[in-house]
């Protein structure tokens, strides 16, 4: 019997990442947070000064990542790279920002395949991304594809970043989310759509509690 993912993509700012870390819990399953494997080559990119650098580069850099998880129950999981706890970091929307110009590279996403892969171990995973269900885990047993308008991710990400003291404009969260789905839905290596056999939910109208019992009822439906 094959291992099981459930894999969950969707844009920006859907709730994926809370919706995933609480399945992975409940289910003491583990957790690939994909995007920040895309984050931290970005930051990687930024540190050496290759943003405006050759693609070759980029390519190589993806390759030698020097990236590792340290995952502690108590604490939360460490990313760390070139041996630098780089977790917080990864967070900014300058990382978001260069993470989604490097993405649409072929080499680039090949050279982190195996390293996303990896991820799947006993007894299972919970897959966060743009290609979890299209790309990386193909055969994944559950797909899940969360929506919801950018409006409705702009005001929610409003909402966090100003109960974290974080003063933005929501206008200029709006544009950010906007720039970013055209270029993850727009590129023409593994854009960001739905498996054809992904469960679509949109959570415009849904609170992150009714996402998660929703999501768990399907994975006992069909795991
Ligand atoms: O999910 P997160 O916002 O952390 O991802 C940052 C960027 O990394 C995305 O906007 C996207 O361009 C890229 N990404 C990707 N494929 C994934 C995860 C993230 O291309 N599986």
């Amino acid at each position: 019997r094959p291992l099981p993912v459930i894999a969950v993509d969707g844009p920006s700012g859907v709730g994926k990442g809370t919706l995933c870390s609480r399945l992975a819990r409940s289910l003491g399953w583990h957790l690939l947070d994909s995007g920040a494997i895309y984050r931290a080559l970005a930051l990687k990119i930024i540190k050496d000064a290759l943003v405006d650098a050759d693609e070759d580069d980029w390519i190589q850099a993806a390759t030698e990542l020097d990236l590792h998880f340290e995952v502690d129950a108590d604490r939360g999981t460490r990313i760390m790279l070139d041996g630098e706890n780089v977790t917080a970091r990864l967070r900014s929307e300058q990382c978001a920002k260069v993470a989604s110009q490097v993405a649409p590279v072929a080499a680039v996403r090949t050279a982190l395949l195996h390293r996303q892969q990896a991820f799947l171990k006993p007894p299972g995973l919970v897959a966060d991304g743009r290609d979890m269900g299209t790309v990386v885990f193909k055969n994944a047993p559950l797909k899940l594809f969360l929506t919801a308008s950018a409006t409705i991710r702009a005001e929610r990400r409003y909402k966090q970043l100003q109960s974290a003291g974080v003063d933005v404009k929501i206008r200029d969260l709006l544009k950010d989310i906007e720039a970013r789905d055209q270029r993850d839905s727009g590129r023409a290596v593994a854009p960001l759509v739905p498996a054809d056999d992904a469960i679509v939910i949109d959570t415009g109208d849904l609170s992150i509690d009714k996402v998660y019992e929703l999501a768990m009822q399907l994975v006992h439906d069909n795991l």
